[in-house]
Order: C-alpha cells, then sequence, then structure tokens
C-alpha cells in the first residue's frame, strides 16, 4: 500500500540518519562525501509459482538468488542467525556510505550483489566460486566467500572485506519489506557497485546465455531461487 511504502523509505532513511549520526559522534569520520544510494526500479521478489516470496521460507545458512537490478546481475538473499545493525563503510574510492541494517521480523534478512569485488567472480548457471559458507575462527558465524583469490566479506557487517585480495565491501541491495503483505521488493543499492565492469567483463558469455537481455533492467518480479537451484555446481573450495 502506498502509505506502507512511504513508512518503508522514512524507515530506509531514518536507518542512514542513525549510522551518519554514529559517525558523526565517532568524531572519526565527517559528514561529507557521504555515498548516496542508487535507487533503480521496485522488483516484488516472487517464488517459482510467481507469488510473492515469503520471509518465512529464508533459514540461517541456506542462501538464496535472484537477480537485480539487471537481468544478468546476481544477488544474495540471506537470513543472518541475529539482528543486522547498519555498518559505515567505504568503496575503494574512499567514499564512506550507510549499508543498510536487516529486514524481517527479526531484522536478519539482508541482500549483497553477488559479483565479487576483486575479478568480479559471481554465480553462473552452471557454476559458482561465490558462496555462503561458516566461518572459521574468529570470523563470524557466515561469511560470503570467493574463492577464486579467497576474499571473505561478512554479510552481518554490510558485506565488509574480512580478508583476500576485494578492494571494497559487496554492494548492499536495499530492501523494503512490507510486514502486513509480508512482501519483499529490491529497490535499489548501496556500495561501491561494479556493473559497468561486470558487462565488459563477461560481454561474450552473458550473450551467450541471455542474448540482449542480460543488460536490461529487472523487471517488476524478479524470481527468487534456492542457490542450490541456482547454479548446478558450487565450489566448497576450503573452509
Ligand atoms: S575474484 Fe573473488 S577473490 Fe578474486
Amino acid at each position: 500500500m502506498p502509505g506502507d511504502t512511504d513508512d518503508q523509505r522514512r524507515g530506509l532513511m531514518q536507518q542512514a540518519a542513525c549510522v551518519a549520526g554514529a559517525w558523526a559522534a565517532s568524531g572519526l569520520l565527517p559528514l561529507v562525501a557521504a555515498g548516496e544510494a542508487q535507487h533503480h526500479p521496485r522488483s516484488l521478489l516472487v517464488g517459482e509459482d510467481g507469488a510473492p516470496f515469503s520471509l518465512r521460507r529464508l533459514v540461517p545458512g541456506e542462501p538464496w538468488l535472484f537477480n537485480y537490478p539487471f537481468v544478468a546481475a546476481p544477488v544474495f538473499l540471506l537470513a543472518l542467525p541475529g539482528e543486522v545493525r547498519g555498518a559505515e563503510l567505504a568503496t575503494r574510492d574512499g567514499l564512506r556510505y550507510a549499508a543498510p541494517a536487516g529486514v524481517g521480523p527479526r531484522r536478519a534478512v539482508v541482500a549483497f550483489s553477488a559479483i565479487c569485488s576483486h575479478k568480479l567472480m559471481y554465480p553462473t548457471p552452471a557454476l559458482s566460486f561465490i558462496g555462503l559458507r561458516k566461518g572459521v575462527g574468529s570470523e563470524p558465524a557466515q561469511v560470503i566467500h570467493c574463492c577464486g583469490d579467497d576474499s571473505r566479506y561478512d554479510p552481518a557487517q554490510g558485506g565488509r572485506v574480512l580478508a583476500g585480495p576485494a578492494p571494497q565491501p559487496l554492494a548492499a541491495v536495499l530492501l523494503d519489506w512490507d510486514a502486513k503483505a509480508d512482501r519483499l521488493h529490491a529497490v535499489g543499492l548501496h556500495g561501491g557497485e561494479m556493473f559497468q565492469a561486470f558487462f565488459e567483463k563477461y560481454a561474450f558469455r552473458l550473450e551467450m546465455e541471455l542474448g540482449r537481455r542480460a543488460r536490461d533492467p529487472s523487471a517488476a518480479t524478479a524470481l527468487v531461487r534456492p542457490a542450490a537451484a541456482y547454479s548446478r555446481q558450487w565450489q566448497s573450495c576450503r573452509a
């Protein structure tokens, strides 16, 4: 409903304002050059039956994927074990931004572009080198691990880089959850998106897989699939 959407937009802005306020209070990061969220047309997340995708289907440790904001751009959709608070991060160009908090009844649902910020590995229909794994040692319970070159990201901290050569966090996908209807929309991104380099690097492959649709914006609905159904093979690498 329009009222709900306005409320949720206000909620997203308040989240960003809270994080910005924390920066100011810390005295560490001045309130200048903060990265703006990149808004894209809204896509309602749906299941295989075309019905709105319910957050009740999300279980910690079991990743799902959809494509947003382009037909060819994969996104991880995750439920984490605990509440996810906003995080203060920076792109490789030093642009500071407020990664969004989690949504849903436990505020534990987050989404990230599944394109690794190092050399742009991503889940294809055949194979994926980047996926959700259990954290090791002092790491959080779950990490996003790209075993192309061993970059590890923290999904509970806005996709922050924990280890490896990745030069910046994964771009966070902004979610808008309508609690009354249990409907989830993707509405934009925050952070260092890599789409231009992605489309240039994989132009031939994407054309073979998707034809001319590859660079099309996502439709009004985006299909959410379990990771196991999105790519036929998931490289476990190590850890
Ligand atoms: S491509 Fe992901 S770590 Fe190198």
